[in-house]
């Protein structure tokens, strides 16, 4: 799935850019060095904004378009910000065979948010996710730290997404 840049506006803070140019000039000039910054700068920030790429190609000489190749190829990075209300659904084999493309369909009904995006407001992101590690309970989806598991219709979803509707 190709990744899509948010229109939720960048709000990084002074220390989180002294922490990247700290980065930067840590790793500068090492060979390989970039996979390192960009999990590092993706642990400072949650995600990897253009303006993020945008410092870390000034700073290492790296090009945009080579730094944008690597973030949207590998899936550990993240192009957009979490929601405030971070909605996975697991798509592994188990939960995947028990119907969750469906539910992340419904979800996404529901939040109007499509896959691997946020919401304008910010309030709510939505993602397909590997394997949780949570199996017997499939099909699964969190939000944020809550589970929801065994969810055999897609309709169930609904009442379990009220409470962070309002
Ligand atoms: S496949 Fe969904 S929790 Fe393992």
């Amino acid at each position: 799935m190709k990744k899509k840049m948010t229109t939720v506006p960048f709000q990084g803070t002074a220390e989180q850019e002294k922490q990247l140019h700290a980065l930067i000039a840590e790793h500068c000039g090492t060979p390989g060095a970039i996979m390192p910054i960009l999990q590092k700068a993706q642990a400072i920030y949650g995600y990897l904004p253009i303006e993020v790429q945008q410092i870390i190609s000034d700073g290492t000489g790296i090009s945009m378009s080579e730094i944008y190749g690597i973030v949207s190829f590998y899936s550990q990075f993240v192009l957009n910000p979490k929601g405030e209300y971070a909605v996975s659904v697991c798509m592994g084999t188990a939960c995947y065979v028990k119907g969750a493309g469906a539910i992340l369909d419904r979800l996404a009904a529901i939040i109007k948010v499509d896959p691997g995006e946020v919401g304008d407001d910010g309030k709510f992101s939505l993602d397909a996710t590997r394997c949780i590690g949570a199996c017997g309970l499939a099909p699964v989806f969190l939000v944020n730290e809550d589970v929801y598991g065994r969810v055999e219709k897609p309709e169930a979803v609904d009442g379990m997404m009220k409470k962070y509707m309002e």
